[in-house]
């Protein structure tokens, strides 16, 4: 039998069959008034999604598509400064040195982020171009709790700054004009319920005025709002995937951005403090803890990667370990978009069974009753 699997990984997140039923429709032409009308509804509903009637350009990529996009528009030629969060961040600074940035990435701790203070202090002294953040770095579970005051801090002070928000659009408070954000990359199957396959790009004035094009042909963002002028992108784009992501916003504003947003945050929360009831550390210190993906150090017995097999195979929950170094040493709970609560419960009776069976302490009622005030938040 194949039992369908609940998906609390990091993304891609199980999606809704209204929304997978879009992409069974007939496929469009992507030079068309029903494209037109598609792309715009997009554009619409991302702007109502994020608060903000700045510039969206789609790729059909995956996220990193969008961060290397940012990467390949702003960073030729500039310094850049990083704050290092986890693997997010290193690729993000990868990416910018690739495309010929000066990159000076501001050193933290494993699971943890550098303070604002020194962030700053380093700010001051290399006197970068631009700062490129990670928000939520989805690698170690660490969220950059000051972006901020970071980013007024850098427009301030004529910095440009991007912001890779892959696994925070949609999970995480997130205002770019407030703030200052000038350049965000988000994608579609994390907290918007989409299948993954659709990124995007939000730009603010001061981003179109500071392009350096002509690094990358595909990713190249002029030739992208050239496009987007006529509602539509410079190559075929995936149309089908395109309706799914659109059907996606549309359940979300229904909903209300507002509440959905709130359901990530009250809901990581109290999930925190049920596995910890269940004797799994957060890795994170409570300051930069991720409101949608939860990392946890195992009990000393328990093997995070024993764990992971076992609630796969005898509960067809899928969760995750780290990413890089952290491989074998975390464990990384998606919890991103729409999650019903039974299988929270779930989650928490299992993984509670499981630490159980090896003899050592678990206390299941009590984590689940961490989740008792969630039912009206899910409304
Ligand atoms: C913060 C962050 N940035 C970028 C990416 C890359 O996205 P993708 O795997 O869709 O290319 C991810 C994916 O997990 C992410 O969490």
């Amino acid at each position: 039998m194949n039992w369908e699997d609940v998906l609390l990984i990091p993304g891609p997140v199980n999606v809704a069959y209204d929304v997978l039923l879009e992409s069974a429709k007939p496929v469009i032409n992507h030079r068309s008034k029903s494209f037109h009308k598609l792309y715009e509804e997009l554009v619409s509903n991302i702007r109502t999604l994020l608060g903000t009637s700045n510039e969206v350009l789609l790729f059909t990529a995956s996220g990193t598509g969008a961060v290397e996009a940012l990467a390949a528009n702003f960073g030729p030629g500039r310094k850049a400064l990083v704050p290092a969060t986890g693997e997010f961040s290193s690729r993000f600074a990868e990416a910018l040195r690739i495309y010929g940035a000066e990159v000076s990435v501001v050193e933290a701790e494993p699971g943890s982020a550098p303070s604002l203070d020194v962030v700053l202090r380093q700010m001051d002294e290399f006197k970068p171009d631009l700062v490129a953040m990670v928000y939520n770095d989805t690698s170690p579970g660490v969220r950059l709790s000051y972006i901020d005051k970071l980013c007024r801090e850098a427009k301030s002070r004529g910095i440009l700054t991007l912001v890779d928000a892959v696994s925070a659009v949609g999970g995480d408070e997130l205002e770019i004009d407030k703030w200052g954000i000038d350049a965000l990359a988000g994608a579609s199957q994390k907290c918007l319920s989409a299948p993954p396959g659709i990124s995007f790009a939000v730009l603010s004035k001061d981003a179109i005025s500071s392009l350096r094009s002509g690094k990358t042909f595909y990713f190249d963002i002029t030739r992208y709002l050239e496009y987007s002028r006529r509602s539509e992108t410079p190559f075929t784009p995936a149309v089908t995937l395109l309706s799914s992501l659109n059907s996606a916003l549309a359940n979300i504003i229904e909903f209300g951005v507002n509440r959905w947003v709130r359901l990530h945050i009250e809901r990581a929360l109290p999930l925190y403090r049920a596995f910890e009831k269940l004797g799994f550390e957060p890795f994170v210190k409570e300051e930069y803890r991720s409101r949608t993906v939860l990392s946890f150090k195992t009990p000393a017995a328990v093997s995070p990667q024993k764990l992971r097999e076992r609630l796969a195979e005898a509960y067809n929950i899928q969760i995750a370990g780290g990413l890089g170094k952290l491989r074998d040493s975390i464990i990384r709970i998606g919890v991103m978009g729409r999650i019903p609560l039974r299988e929270l419960v779930a989650l928490i009776c299992a993984m509670g069974l499981e630490v159980k069976e090896l003899g050592l302490p678990a206390n299941i009622e009590g984590a689940l009753y961490e989740l008792r005030n969630l039912e009206k938040v899910y409304g």
